[in-house]
């Protein structure tokens, strides 16, 4: 999605913005501009708003700036992944009035565009985004305002505007002030020695400052570089959340693997430790950052786990190990359509919203409506101090650090063990397992990143047998209980980075019609690590390569002998000490299985086509 980085107080501010957008790049985009209030040198005219935008990747932006004199202390960059109007020159952003007084970047959707259009004079609209009309409203407010206070301009705007977006605008009427809006998409401002800041996500500022704060929704702000004012709607004085940001640069950056996905699937042993650390406290299972009541914890007769793409897979494997160890049912749902219809919520439903970004908006709205009918929103979230972070009644940090690439590995890991946690906590609370029991599973599950480290070595296999199966034009996934869930996984993954066709479904469910798609040539990915459907995989294996597909089976230590029977090649992961872990191993091949896809066929491995890190529209 959209990126913005804004700076207001450097010489080289130009310079900034662009290694600023170079650290958004992994939102996924498909065209760049800058602004940069060039106010005069001589001050003897009013200087000018300088924009350059260009289709396409960074480097076309970069290589438009080359030679030029784009010079000013104050600037906004963005990345635009289109939503209106064709990704071309013209609709990147920013965007100005007709005039050229006002620049605006823009990220989420402005709904009532159309009408707000309607309601101005006949006028030319340079571009076809819903984000040009918001420069041409506030530069006719700035008329209307006292001293033409932008603060102000764009506050009487943002009351009329429908939507989720965050603005940042600049004008040659203030040319060091940079004013942002935020509502229902992030944005976090920031001042450090004598700089103001803002920007989309914090990977941005990582190198100028870690003490960021995130506006709340109705929130704007003046960042000049003497400060940032926070107002709200109605213009009184306002907090924004102010943190700590606990990564550094060198956690955003490749560190000398070839991409950020192959760099995130080897820091998984790390991530799961330190997902797993420090909570047991005198023999129980603590969460400290939970914030959520243990009685009412104890009360919830039921659980909906909802959640978008990836963390959507984690959710699958939280239903069972919840149910299992805790007694509760549990309904996994797509956010999406969650929202949409009339789920039955009252006080003793917990609802869990898992996000590693903690700004996907289906999800978010989610979790609002949960909350409206007052059902406690429990989130499992990666992003310290993000939206949903902050809205939810409690929240579960995984601690993968920083996820760059758009295909989520890390993040899913350490989202199964969140769920893993939860699971057991419910079971604790509601003292559906001895505490003893809890423990010895817990403890189990800290063998789980020397496996992973172990399942890593697999590499050099999978790196073959994706060069092997590239070319194959079909391929399905398949697996029972937790395996399942590892499936659709598996399929999400060779589908977003290599773009080849692929799909998950119950092995049980073949024979209802999925074998019909299987002749010879097609490739079956087996999920079948030991475990309580073992010898049905077996059978359901069988099936496929009686039909002349080729097998892929993921086993493990010690029971891959039935399935070197049938299987052409076997990938074997270590035990799990627990069933219901198995699947923070057994995804791990298959994660390298679609990065050593994408890359055999030159595919933009962490920037896929069409793709965004964190989908902050519907
Ligand atoms: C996008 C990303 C996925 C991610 C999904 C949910 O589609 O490309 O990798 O799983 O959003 O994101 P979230 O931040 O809520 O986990």
């Amino acid at each position: 999605m959209c990126g913005i980085i804004g700076i207001t107080g450097r010489d080289d501010a130009l310079e900034h913005i662009m290694a600023g957008l170079g650290r958004l790049e992994y939102r996924g985009y498909d065209s760049a501009g800058v602004v940069i209030a060039n106010s005069s040198a001589s001050g003897m005219d009013d200087g000018q708003l300088d924009i350059v935008k260009r289709a396409g990747k960074l480097a076309n932006l970069a290589g438009a700036l080359q030679g030029g004199s784009l010079t000013g202390r104050t600037g906004i960059g963005h990345t635009r992944w289109a939503t209106h109007g064709a990704p071309n020159d013209v609709n990147a952003h920013p965007h100005t009035d007709p005039s050229g007084r006002v620049a605006v970047v823009h990220n989420g959707i402005i709904e009532n565009y159309q009408a707000l259009k309607a309601g101005l004079s006949e006028r030319e609209y340079a571009s076809a985004t819903d984000t040009e009309v918001v420069a041409h409203l506030v530069a006719e407010e700035l008329d209307r305002v006292d001293g033409g206070d932008l603060l102000e301009a764009v506050r009487r705007v943002v009351g009329r505007l429908e939507g989720a977006f965050s603005l940042c605008f600049v004008t040659l009427d203030a040319p060091d002030t940079i004013v942002v809006a935020k509502r229902e998409a992030p944005l976090i401002v920031a001042h450090a020695d004598g700089v103001g800041y803002c920007a989309s996500d914090v990977a941005a500022l990582i190198a100028h400052t870690k003490q960021v704060s995130a506006l709340h929704d109705d929130q704007l702000a003046r960042i000049t570089p003497d400060g940032v004012e926070v107002i709200g709607l109605d213009g009184s004085p306002a907090e924004a959340h102010s943190y700590e940001v606990s990564w550094d640069l060198a956690a955003a950056e490749k560190q000398g693997y070839d991409h950020f996905m192959l760099k995130e699937i080897h820091e998984q042993p790390q991530a799961v430790l330190d997902t797993l650390r420090d909570r047991l406290t005198d023999g129980k299972l603590h969460l400290d950052e939970l914030r959520t009541d243990e009685h009412e914890l104890g009360r919830i007769d039921k659980v909906f786990i909802v959640a978008c793409g990836t963390s959507l897979h984690s959710g699958m494997v939280g239903k069972l190990a919840i149910e299992h160890w805790a007694g509760v049912p549990v309904e996994v749902e797509v956010a999406s359509e969650f929202r949409y219809r009339d789920p039955i919520l009252n006080p003793h439903t917990l609802v869990i919203a898992i996000s590693q970004s903690g700004e996907t908006s289906d999800t978010i709205a989610a979790a609002t409506h949960a909350q409206d009918q007052r059902a406690p929103v429990l989130a499992i979230v990666n992003v310290v101090g993000s939206t949903l972070a902050r809205q939810a009644d409690g929240v579960l940090y995984t601690h993968a650090g920083p996820e760059v690439a758009v295909a989520s590995t890390k993040a899913f890991t350490t989202q199964i063990v969140g769920c893993l946690l939860v699971g057991l906590y419910l079971a604790q609370v509601r003292h559906a397992m001895y505490a003893s029991e809890a423990e010895d599973t817990l403890r189990r599950l800290q063998q789980l990143p020397g496996a992973l480290e172990k399942v890593l070595e697999l590499d050099g296999q999978i790196r073959d047998l994706a060069d092997r199966y590239k070319d194959v034009h079909y391929t399905m996934f398949i697996g029972r209980h937790t395996g399942l869930p590892i499936a659709y996984e598996g399929a999400l993954k060779l589908k977003e980075i290599s773009y080849l066709h692929a799909e998950a479904f119950p092995a049980g469910e073949m024979k209802h019609g999925p074998i019909a798609l299987i002749e010879e040539g097609s490739l079956v990915v087996a999920l079948a690590p030991e475990g309580h459907v073992f010898s049905k995989m077996v059978s359901n294996i069988q099936e496929v390569k009686a039909r002349g597909a080729s097998v892929i089976a993921i086993g493990t230590e010690g029971s891959t002998a039935a399935l070197a029977e049938h299987a052409d090649h076997i990938l074997t992961i270590p035990e799990a000490s627990h069933e219901l872990a198995s699947p923070v191993l057994s995804v791990v091949p298959l994660q390298l299985l679609a990065y050593h896809v994408a890359v055999a066929l030159g595919k933009d491995v962490d920037q896929p086509r069409n793709l965004a890190k964190t989908v902050t529209v519907e």
